[in-house]
């Protein structure tokens, strides 16, 4: 009961949203336009595997797609960090050779964007925590603290293992404990299923699609994060 009370709340705040967009698309002008656009909820998924595409973007997408679902005002992105350089080192001071940059500074925009509402984190289990490629990303992301940019923005955090229980829910904890540096606000997979986040297993046979309880991990997680992020927004 008491969670359906909490849903139907949320849901009452998403409706005045839609209600705001679909204003604009029977024709109320310019500023109605732009109350819209003000009112657009972006929700992150940050991909931490270094090999694109594979079964951590397979786990995001399910879980942005269920974000997606929770009101009209909400739109997803999901950045990979495959393939990019990120140097950690940088964050303790550390400069690079005179003349060389990296990766990190051109996702700025990004993870700095206004209308940003909401962040969900995905990482494949490597020997029961984060790839360095995700602890990379989250050492440069100590930039964003100098300005508060994630602050009481809504996060969660995945983890796909090859195993059932190949230490999930170790590496969303790793993972967590940078994030909560940043002020966000942290949440777990939603109800049903209502725990640490999403936790996938690729071994499974038939593949991660096929990991029942895993995927619908990722989809509560991505629902609980839109909620979240509706309801920071007010
Ligand atoms: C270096 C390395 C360490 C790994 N350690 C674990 C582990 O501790 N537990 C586990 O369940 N899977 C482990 N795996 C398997 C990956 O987590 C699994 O294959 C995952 O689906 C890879 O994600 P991706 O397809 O997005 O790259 C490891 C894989 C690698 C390459």
């Amino acid at each position: 009961m008491a969670s359906e009370v909490t849903r139907r709340r949320f849901l009452g705040a998403a409706g005045t949203i839609a209600a705001v967009g679909a204003g604009t698309a029977t024709g109320l002008g310019a500023d109605s336009a732009e109350a819209a656009e003000a009112k657009k909820i972006k929700i992150l998924g940050i991909c931490g595997s270094p090999r694109q595409g594979k079964t951590t973007a397979t786990a995001l997408q399910a879980c942005l797609a269920a974000a997606k679902e929770v009101a009209d005002c909400i739109e997803t992105e999901l950045l990979e960090l495959a393939g990019l350089n990120i140097n950690g080192a940088v964050a303790a001071g550390i400069e690079l050779p005179p003349g060389q940059t990296d990766d990190f500074p051109a996702l700025l925009p990004k993870l700095t964007d206004p209308a940003l509402g909401g962040v969900i984190m995905g990482t494949p289990v490597y020997f029961g925590s984060m790839t360095s490629l995700c602890k990379a990303f989250l050492e440069r992301c100590m930039e964003l603290r100098k300005t508060d940019a994630w602050a009481n923005k809504a996060a969660g955090v995945l983890a796909v293992g090859g195993a059932r229980n190949g230490g999930q829910e170790l590496t969303i904890q790793s993972v967590q404990s940078a994030l909560f540096c940043h002020q966000m606000l942290l949440v777990g997979d939603g109800k049903p299923t209502g725990h640490r986040g999403g936790t996938l297993w690729s071994g499974c046979p038939g593949g991660i699609t096929a990991d029942e309880f895993g995927m619908s991990t990722a989809a509560n997680l991505g629902r609980r994060v839109a909620e979240v992020a509706l309801l920071a927004r007010g």
